[in-house]
């Protein structure tokens, strides 16, 4: 296993971005704390919620199209950004060996817990596939990637959608620097519909999100010392139309102190007040296609479910 981040620097940057966001005005916390080991068994519940659409629509639109993908890009390495548990890359691993081009895979992930367990997984189902796991932060190790010829980059899940405008165009360029030619990037998209689907997907009834949404907190008490009360805080789920996001907060429920002990830090919530924890922008397409040539990559294929929902796009670099 390659190490670029080691613990000690993901609990700095922990540090520094709540310290960060909890002094801002308005507050926030960055979406990439919620993933603690509950958290991700929570995300892993809200992927099955009867509400949140994105994850079995994405895996529809591969199960349909996987074999056209391994056909146009005749790919050896896969690479695949923020695997996760790599479940539906197997997917695209099985198309990718049915069409006999497949050599390597190379999960990149932030938690080495969790490469280890989709390295082994993706291991037993493919046992001659040299597997090569990563451990970095996809804002900053791309160009740490194994150079290989014809590699599929991966980012699914629409995970893209945590990022602002001014972070995507970063995090493309990134991702746009190492590629060179017959390599590609296939990116997956949630998409612009009705709000009320919206934010129920980010508001179910069983209360599966909100309990997501306040476990950041309870990662900040036990990684920081801090002192939050989650039950003090109601999960708010909202969509801001001129940014085409969807955003999650916390809104506190009465006025308290809250304090930070590892950081010495103290902080005041009136009752009311709004802590933004996550946004997850929806796209249309032509956003996608513009968004990728300002990065120096160019569309050449586009799949989307029946309902439009959700996209896959596969671009090059130019
Ligand atoms: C993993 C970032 C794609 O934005 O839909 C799910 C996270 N947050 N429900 C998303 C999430 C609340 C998810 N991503």
């Amino acid at each position: 296993m390659e190490i670029y981040l080691d613990p000690g620097a993901f609990a700095e940057q922990l540090a520094t971005d709540v310290r960060a966001g909890l002094t801002a005005t308005p507050k926030a916390l960055p979406p990439k704390y919620f993933y603690d080991a509950h958290g991700s068994d929570l995300f892993d519940r809200i992927t099955r919620l009867p509400e949140y659409y994105p994850t079995r629509t994405e895996r529809s639109i591969l199960e349909l199209h996987a074999g056209e993908i391994a056909a146009v890009t005749g790919a050896e390495t896969l690479v695949e950004l923020g695997s996760g548990t790599s479940e539906k890359t197997r997917l695209l691993l099985r198309a990718l060996r049915d069409a006999g081009t497949l050599e390597r895979f190379v999960p990149f992930d932030v938690d080495p817990a969790v490469l280890k367990d989709a390295s082994s997984a993706v291991s037993d189902e493919f046992p001659s596939l040299d597997v090569e796991p990563v451990v970095g932060d996809f804002e900053k190790h791309l160009g740490e990637l194994p150079r290989h010829p014809r590699r599929v980059l991966a980012f699914l899940g629409s995970t893209i959608g945590n990022l602002d405008p001014v972070q995507r165009h970063g995090f493309l360029t990134a991702v746009r620097g190492p590629l060179t030619e017959g390599d590609c990037f296939l990116l997956g998209t949630d998409l612009v519909k009705s709000i009320d689907r919206l934010v129920a997907a980010y508001d179910d009834a069983q209360g599966v999100t909100a309990a997501f949404n306040k476990n950041v907190l309870t990662v900040v008490n036990r990684d920081l010392g801090g002192d939050f009360d989650p039950a003090a805080f109601e999960h708010v789920a909202m969509w801001d139309d001129a940014n085409e996001w969807i955003e999650m907060r916390l809104r506190s429920l009465r006025d308290q102190p809250v304090r930070i002990e590892s950081l010495d830090l103290d902080v005041h919530f009136a009752r009311g007040e709004e802590m933004r924890t996550e946004i997850s922008a929806k796209f249309r397409p032509e956003r996608v296609v513009e968004e990728l040539a300002a990065a120096g990559l160019r569309l050449t294929q586009w799949w989307t479910d029946a309902d439009g929902d959700f996209a896959l796009s596969l671009s090059v670099p130019v």
